[in-house]
């Protein structure tokens, strides 16, 4: 007695036909094909003209809304003389205006954060009564006289002026440099 092999048996009772493909077939195959790539195209194409269009649309947003730099106001309010103690030199106004504030005993100026080497900003250093600059060294006295350093030249002073009602106005249009004698103008201090 044979035992039947399930795996013959299977193999047996199956038998494999192989259909030839016809022609309709062939050309609906080709033609699905075809669609598909037609689609694949036409995506790309869409993408690529996406991508064009949000590169022009941004440098027409740029062309319209420029990067502009909004400078603080040039001409400001310092408070009041009895704002600052005599012997002082108040930063107040570093940050925002680039201006020092500096009172002593008979005026009040404003006095340029501004190093006359390369332009960095200087500190007051007020344990050793000086402005020192951190690029390359130079130091000022608290008039803004350099006395150190490659600092070609002192700070300069702003105009300096008080309003009607005595508000101290600092214009930073108009500046007064010492080397040229302007220190004396009576625009570049309030005699306190
Ligand atoms: S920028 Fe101040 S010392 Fe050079």
């Amino acid at each position: 007695m044979t035992v039947p092999n399930p795996l013959q048996g299977d193999a047996e009772n199956k038998s494999v036909v192989a259909t030839p493909i016809t022609r309709q077939e062939q050309t609906a195959s080709t033609e699905v094909m075809d669609r598909r790539s037609f689609l694949k195209l036409l995506f790309l194409g869409w993408a690529a003209f996406a991508a064009v269009a949000a590169g022009f649309g941004t440098m027409l947003l740029r062309y319209l809304f420029p990067n502009v730099l909004f400078e603080p106001k040039q001409s400001f309010s310092a408070g009041f003389i009895g704002d600052y103690n005599v012997g002082e030199v108040s930063e107040r106004f570093k940050k925002q205006h680039r201006v020092w504030i500096v009172r002593d005993s008979e005026k009040i100026f404003a006095l340029s954060t501004v190093c006359t080497h390369l332009g960095c900003t200087p500190n007051w250093l007020p344990n050793e009564n000086k402005f020192k600059c951190p690029c390359h060294g130079s130091g000022y006295y608290r008039t803004g006289i350099n006395f150190e350093g490659p600092a070609p030249r002192p700070l300069e002073r702003f105009k300096i002026s008080l309003s009607p009602d005595g508000e101290i106005i600092v214009d930073k249009t108009v500046k007064f440099q010492q080397e040229k004698g302007e220190w004396s103008d009576p625009d570049s201090f309030i005699v306190t």
